[in-house]
């Protein structure tokens, strides 16, 4: 992929020398600590970072300040991101490989979150359909945070000179904003930005809820019948896959008409690595019950050794700190690189 801004923060390289198509292209991608990892999340993002870590250049971000756009606690907010550090370590994320780090400890995203809103319109804030969804009519109440959002994430895209944001389908529109308002940006100021990619897998990127397949698995979800969690115990996995909605008839295939069977095909094929057509083979005939608990023993052996991870992780949660102090300083001399040259040209230094 060909961009047109010459990539100016590659560290030990002199600004405005290299460009993205001779260097490793950037990846950028956030999660908010807002509790309840699932498995939606694993499969539609989280396994997608993992197994591109050798590829890119990566940069990924816990994005603390993303969860204050809804009402949280100290203590919470805290015990969400130190759950989240450790997550994504136990998922197989390497601070060898990839920068990790926590959002707020790299104080560059919130004043390019506000400079970016001077290129930011109003209107194209209130069409966001998460903005929408999760205001849901209360728009006096919600948070100007929950608002201004895709803003911020536009910040945390836009500083690393990313090429690729690795996200699920629900992030679409928000790297599509990113676009515009970098467009922007570099129309009034000259180029300065590098326009992001999505990069949203076809399997994957929308994991439904179990107990309704035309509703997103969700963190918010106040139904726990709704999503695997990481941390599920076995039995727990088992009874819900057990509960999970399926769809008249029998037979386990999927299709339009079959969205719920699609979903646990999706599912299954994601943490067998077979595809869907295989799985389907399998079970010609053999009735959803079969599949099922085939399903759910592929998932509880699937998450056992990333619970085995993370149980040792919280046991010392100084590992998951020192990686995202780490993190940090090497994010921070990106983003320092960058809000230097953003500031230059909005005219914000003297000399
Ligand atoms: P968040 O924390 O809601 O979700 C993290 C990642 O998980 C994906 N995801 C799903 N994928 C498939 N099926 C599902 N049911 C499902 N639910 C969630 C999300 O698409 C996402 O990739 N706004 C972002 C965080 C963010 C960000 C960024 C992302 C902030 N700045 C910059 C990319 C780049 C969010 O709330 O993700």
């Amino acid at each position: 992929m060909s961009t047109t801004v010459t990539r100016q923060l590659e560290p030990n390289a002199a600004p405005h020398t290299r460009t993205t198509s001779a260097a490793r292209q950037r990846v950028f991608s956030g999660i908010q600590p807002s509790g309840n990892f699932h498995i939606g999340n694993l499969l539609g993002a989280i396994n997608n970072w993992v197994a591109q870590q050798s590829l890119y250049d990566n940069v990924f971000c816990i994005v603390n300040l993303h969860a204050l756009s809804l009402p949280t606690t100290r203590d919470s907010l805290r015990a969400n991101t130190q759950d989240l550090a450790n997550t994504l370590l136990a998922c197989g994320l390497d601070p060898a490989e990839s920068i990790i780090f926590v959002q707020s400890d790299v104080r560059e995203h919130s004043e390019l979150c506000w400079l970016l809103t001077s290129v930011t319109q109003f209107g194209e804030l209130r069409r966001m359909t998460q903005f929408k969804d999760k205001s849901a009519g209360r728009d006096e109440n919600v948070s100007a945070a929950l608002f201004t959002y895709p803003v911020l994430q536009a910040a945390d895209i836009l500083l690393y000179d990313t090429n690729l944001v690795p996200v699920g389908d629900d992030q679409k529109q928000h790297v599509e904003i990113t676009r515009d308002l970098a467009t922007r940006f570099n129309a009034r100021y000259g180029e300065t930005f590098v326009l992001p990619e999505p990069d949203i897998k076809a399997a994957g990127a929308r994991i439904m809820a179990l107990d309704n397949p035309a509703k997103k698995m969700s963190k918010s979800d106040a139904t726990p019948m709704s999503a695997i969690a990481l941390t599920d115990p076995a039995d727990d996995i088992r009874r819900k896959i057990k509960r999970a909605v399926t769809d008249s008839g029998s037979e386990v295939t999927a299709g339009p008409d079959k969205p719920a069977l699609t979903n646990l095909l999706t599912i299954y094929s994601l943490f067998s690595g077979e595809p869907i057509p295989a799985v389907e083979a399998t079970y010609a005939g053999k009735g959803y019950g079969a599949f099922k608990t085939d399903l759910a023993e592929l998932i509880v052996d699937a998450l056992a050794p990333i619970q085995i991870r993370l149980t040792e992780l919280e046991a010392d949660p100084g590992i998951a700190i020192a990686a995202m102090a780490n993190g940090a300083d090497r994010a921070r001399e990106y983003a320092a690189a960058k809000m230097a040259i953003v500031r230059e040209r909005i005219g914000l230094t003297l000399a």
